[in-house]
């Protein structure tokens, strides 16, 4: 092909290069990291869960562009330390490859926070709990000023205003009503990973919804939590899953577990909004997983119909990458097939398993709502593929 020099109108002077501010870098970053304000509260409430919370308080005005804050009970954060939670690239969580490449925090990257402060007004409000700082410190984001205020230990912080600096993505953001909504989905993702942490979400004033912490762990948890967000429904017309891939193998602890609850056909939805999928403990969104999972209702789902699920996928953190996205949303298998065939297996062995002779599940006390496959039902072929 020749090659054709551009048209002279496109070549401008040639500019020096020059290094960004960091305040701009911070707003670049932001405009990958905050999408809507649904994208801030999922990042704050990373945070207070990397902080060790067990209640995590949700406060919005206007659908979270007026007001998003966040409060929790987790450990708070040093005095002395506080200046750095709003630096670029500036993290408790990892401190070397290695750390990154075995990370169990939700966090890592270090640049939410500043990213927020960018592109809104931010104030911090924390508390740790230790003798020598008998109070909390308030630190606001834009003039750097810190006080002492008064504080219970854990932290909160407060987002007014989000992309005042930057009115082209205001433009963007739809009705109060659907921000609100998308922020209430960030929290439900976080909450079923979370039976442990109670919840709470208040809107202008009005408390929205809230989950209490189930106090147990593991399946019954789960579902506790399941019927608390998603409904009794959802729970009732639901198969456990629990799948000890390479239960024993040599190199000691199972590789790949995977673990929750499928919806049966009958509970299918016209949309896929009630696909949640964990890897670690972290909500992505996965073909290998999603693909995986449909494959398995393959034989007893029709037309357009949604499987409903929430799959807890757990691997070695090293077999795994999660710095792929700035949101942490996607991820990399080492082994892709691995995980398609785990996720496949289990789903397809719950869902031919009546409940009553499903994987023992240790910690069930529920008793089993009646479900028989759809084998059974109504002469429908299910017949779960072999490995
Ligand atoms: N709610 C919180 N409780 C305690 N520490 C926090 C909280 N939020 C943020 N921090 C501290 O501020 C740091 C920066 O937060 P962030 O910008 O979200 O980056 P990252 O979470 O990737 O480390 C965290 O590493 C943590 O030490
Ligand atoms: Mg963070």
């Amino acid at each position: 092909m020749p090659v054709t020099t551009p048209p002279s109108t496109l070549q401008g002077p040639r500019r020096p290069i020059l290094e960004l501010p960091d305040e701009l870098i911070s707003q670049i970053a932001a405009g990958e990291v905050v999408e809507r304000p649904a994208s801030v509260v999922r990042e704050l409430v990373d945070n207070a869960l990397d902080a060790g919370a067990t209640q995590v308080t949700l406060r919005l005005q206007a659908g979270g562009v007026r007001l998003i804050s966040v409060e929790d009970n987790g450990s708070g954060i040093l005095r002395s330390e506080l200046p750095n939670a709003l630096k670029r690239h500036a993290t408790s969580k990892i401190a070397s490859l290695s750390d990154l490449e075995s990370v169990g925090t939700m966090g890592f990257r270090g640049e939410a926070l500043a990213a927020i402060c960018s592109i809104a007004e931010v104030s911090l409000l924390t508390r740790v709990n230790t003798d020598d700082e008998p109070h909390g410190w308030l630190l606001d984001g834009r003039s750097g000023e810190l006080q002492a205020a008064a504080r219970a230990l854990g932290t909160t912080v407060e987002v007014r205003e989000l992309f005042f600096a930057t009115p082209a993505r205001r433009k963007f953001l739809k009705t109060d009503a659907t921000e609100l909504a998308h922020c209430i989905e960030a929290v439900r993702r976080h909450a079923l990973a979370r039976p442990d942490v109670g919840f709470a979400i208040w809107h202008d004033g009005k408390l929205v919804t809230q989950w209490r912490a189930v106090g147990s762990s593991g399946m019954e948890a789960l579902r506790q939590r399941l019927s608390d967000v998603l409904g009794e429904d959802f729970v009732a017309q639901a198969v456990a899953l629990n799948w000890p891939l390479d239960a024993q193998g040599d190199d000691g602890p199972q590789r790949l577990r995977v673990w929750g609850f499928a919806g049966v056909p009958d509970a299918a939805r016209s949309r896929a909004d009630w696909q949640f999928a964990y890897v670690n403990g972290r909500y992505v969104r996965d073909k290998t997983i999603t693909h995986a999972a449909r494959s398995a209702y393959e034989d007893v789902l029709h037309g357009h119909r949604q499987p409903v699920y929430a799959l807890f996928v757990s691997l070695d953190p090293a077999r795994v990458d999660v710095n792929v996205h700035p949101t942490k949303i996607e991820v990399r298998f080492r082994d892709g097939r691995e995980v398609h065939q785990g996720v496949r297996h289990a789903v397809e062995a719950a869902l031919a398993v009546p409940r009553s002779a499903a994987a023992p599940e240790p910690e069930n006390t529920v008793p089993a709502p009646a479900w028989t496959p759809p084998a059974r039902q109504a002469g429908l072929a299910f017949r779960p593929r072999e490995p």
